[in-house]
């Protein structure tokens, strides 16, 4: 028997030769074991996880109490299947119950967030007894045949599947630093939610069953979307009966420094669906709607199972995870270290060009990167460079990932959801002192990056010709 591999090229090598890899999977790393903020690869060396593991491990890595609630339920009961209620099941449920505002009350459960939505849409059109759905045009939602419907994005992420479930409406998101109508805030008026409502008018029988949009639009460029355009959707939903989804997939349980992101601007979705900070490090998601929806929904049919909808274990990882949120006051702490990291974001942006905008909420941050900020060119390859300089220097972004050895840096490049956006995530329990140690290594990273940009002149030249 051949030994096994030892160092990062060795198993991404074996890799090669039988896994499916796809092309968001960049890291040119190959983790071995992790511990609050940092993980370790099979070389020994030590990263700073500002992606916390595509933003489920909210606690970090292997939180010691998290860790001894998961094998403590391993132990005593893992998984039971559709038929059975079980302890933790119920508890979690009444636990997310006391989190939400009135009236969200009844939850179900399954694994991912694209389940969740997958749940989610099913949930609505037998409620409602409709069938049109409206999404945003750079909305994310997973990807399940439903759930990829209802996300937008052309390209790649379209290329070779055919079309997706039909009755999909988009409408566009509200952008202030790239407005789709080319206004600007405050003084547009939320005119894109003006024309929103339009297309939904025009393009839609007017009543379709939901609207799904993400409180904090992550893969679509970290846009949080201006409180009067959220209000003007809730509206638009009321009026014309549609159930409005907020996508809490990644923004639950604390990332943006309240429990749910929809709680910043005042309004109250009729489906919440949350997964990854759900879970923490298990494959868990729920499905939050009010006891009517829920109860007028059963009456109607509706059913939704899997195999693994609510295991013991799962549940009891995420009850687990809540208590240590709440005990830890990890919601009040993304708010602070998040508004510190923020203003130190900041003043990378008055110090350096290419730092076009800054942006999020809590730790749920993102940077937009530009050659210049009067032409706003996006500068992917400035991403590249300020990821790579971070990943030499111990950090880990979220953002388009690393080309491996023998990748094509363009490719990497036109491969990921937002090429020139560095999404900054790290588990909410980071303190300040860790905080100012990656945003060090970031600067260091904008610093180079600063140094390749095209010079503007260069860029509109380029533009005109
Ligand atoms: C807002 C949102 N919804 C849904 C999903 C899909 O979740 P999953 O990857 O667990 O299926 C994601 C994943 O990133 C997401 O960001």
């Amino acid at each position: 028997m051949h030994p096994l591999p030892r160092t990062n090229d060795e198993w991404l090598d074996l890799e090669q030769q039988y896994y499916m890899r796809h092309p968001l999977r960049t890291a040119p790393m190959v983790p071995e074991r992790g511990e609050g903020l940092y993980m370790w690869d099979v070389e020994g060396n030590r990263y700073i996880d500002f992606q916390s593991g595509q933003l489920c491990v909210v606690l970090g890595h292997s939180h010691p109490r998290y860790v001894e609630a998961v094998c403590e339920q391993a132990r005593t009961l893992m998984q039971t299947g559709t038929a059975f209620s079980v302890p933790s099941q119920i508890l979690l449920a009444k636990k997310i119950a006391e989190l939400m505002p009135d009236p969200l009350q009844k939850s179900i459960f399954a694994c991912t967030g694209s389940e969740s939505n997958e749940i989610a849409l099913r949930l609505a059109k037998v409620y409602t007894g409709r069938f049109e759905v409206v999404s945003l045009t750079h909305g994310y939602h997973g990807q399940t045949y439903g759930s990829y419907s209802i996300s937008g994005y052309g390209g790649a992420f379209r290329d070779g599947y055919g079309p997706g479930v039909p009755g999909v409406t988009f409408i566009p998101e509200a952008n202030c630093y790239r407005c789709p109508l080319d206004h600007h805030y405050p003084e547009c008026g939320i005119a894109c939610a003006k024309y929103a409502e339009y297309v939904l008018d025009t393009t839609t029988s007017g009543k379709p069953a939901a609207l799904f949009f993400e409180p904090l639009m992550s893969a679509g460029g970290m846009l949080v979307p201006a409180v009067e355009w959220v209000r003007e959707i809730r509206r638009i939903c009321t009026e014309r009966g549609i159930l409005m989804v907020a996508d809490e997939a990644l923004t639950g349980f604390g990332r943006t420094g309240k429990w749910f992101a929809f709680e910043h601007f005042g309004i109250v979705p009729d489906i919440v669906t949350q997964s990854k900070g759900l879970g923490g490090a298990v494959p868990l998601c729920a499905v939050t709607t009010s006891a009517e929806i829920a109860d007028r929904a059963m009456e109607r049919g509706f059913m939704t199972f899997s195999s693994h909808s609510g295991d013991p274990l799962l549940c009891a990882a995420g009850l687990a995870n809540i208590e240590i949120i709440e005990q830890e006051g990890l919601v009040e702490n993304a708010r602070v270290v998040g508004d510190h990291l923020k203003a130190g974001l900041w003043r990378l942006q008055e110090q350096y060009d290419i730092v076009g905008d800054v942006r999020g909420l809590g730790l749920c941050l993102g940077l937009e990167i530009v050659t210049d900020p009067k032409s706003k060119t996006p500068f992917g390859a400035g991403v590249i460079t300020i990821s790579k300089y971070c990943f030499d220097h111990g950090l880990w972004l979220a953002g388009v990932g690393l080309p491996r050895k023998g990748d094509n840096q363009q490719d990497t490049v036109l491969r990921s959801f937002q090429p020139n956006i560095i999404r900054l995530m790290p588990p909410i329990t980071l303190t300040i002192q860790q905080a100012d140690e990656a945003l060090e290594i970031i600067e260091g990273g904008i610093k180079a990056a600063q140094d390749e940009a095209p010079r503007p002149s260069a860029v509109s030249i380029q533009a005109a010709s």
